[in-house]
């Protein structure tokens, strides 16, 4: 798509913030630009910097397993994070760098428009639900959203890693979730209508 290629090619020169200097790639996003099902998840790590891609590295495999699980292949959805490039040491992202780079986020949004969004973990859940509660209250709920979209809280696999089999079994209930969701809107013809309040109007503060 010529205008999602525009804005990769925008964020590859982007200098808005501290980490253009330290990144070694910009990690603009990965998948079918078409895509009714897109992941948002929170920022490159050391693996993601070096090869340009997000989830290449093991969050990734978990990722791509989870969808493997749900008979979706990855190379069938589109996977964007909230940062496109890697805070240093994998700290978590700045305030100011999230501002910086949101408005990329929201424009591959608009642009790919997909059925369901599925938020990966704290950041990109508070940034797109635009709330500070947390994702283990968030998780577990489809929450009618943007554009006519659904969106769907999960953990970030990095913390099923971590946190074991309870925090996995809790996102494979959300990826049945995600999966029935898709499901539905793929029936549902005409398009949805646009998402009621509160999502819409208060997202992106
Ligand atoms: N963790 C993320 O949030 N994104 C990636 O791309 C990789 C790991």
């Amino acid at each position: 798509m010529i205008e999602l290629d525009a804005l990769r090619s925008q964020a590859e020169s982007c200098t808005a913030c501290r980490l253009a200097e330290t990144r070694t790639n910009v990690v603009f996003g990965v998948g079918r630009p078409d895509s009714t099902l897109m992941f948002v998840g929170e920022a490159p790590g050391r693996n993601e910097d070096l090869q340009g891609e997000p989830f290449v590295g093991a969050a990734g495999q978990l990722l791509n397993r989870l969808l493997a699980e749900v008979g979706i292949p990855r190379e069938t959805v589109y996977i964007a994070n909230v940062l496109k490039c890697r805070p240093p040491g994998n700290r978590d992202p700045q305030p100011d760098e999230i501002d910086a780079c949101k408005g990329y986020l929201r424009q591959q949004i608009r642009l790919i428009r997909p059925r369901v969004v599925v938020t990966l973990g704290n950041f990109a859940t508070k940034l797109l639900l635009n709330t500070t509660a947390g994702i283990t209250r968030l998780r577990g709920t489809a929450y009618p959203w943007w554009l006519g979209s659904t969106l769907i809280p999960t953990f970030h696999p990095a913390a099923a890693l971590r946190g074991g089999p309870r925090v996995l079994d809790q996102m494979r209930e959300d990826f049945a979730l995600m999966r029935r969701t898709l499901d539905s809107a793929a029936e549902a013809e005409p398009p949805p209508t646009p998402a009621p309040e509160p999502y819409q109007a208060t997202l992106w503060g």
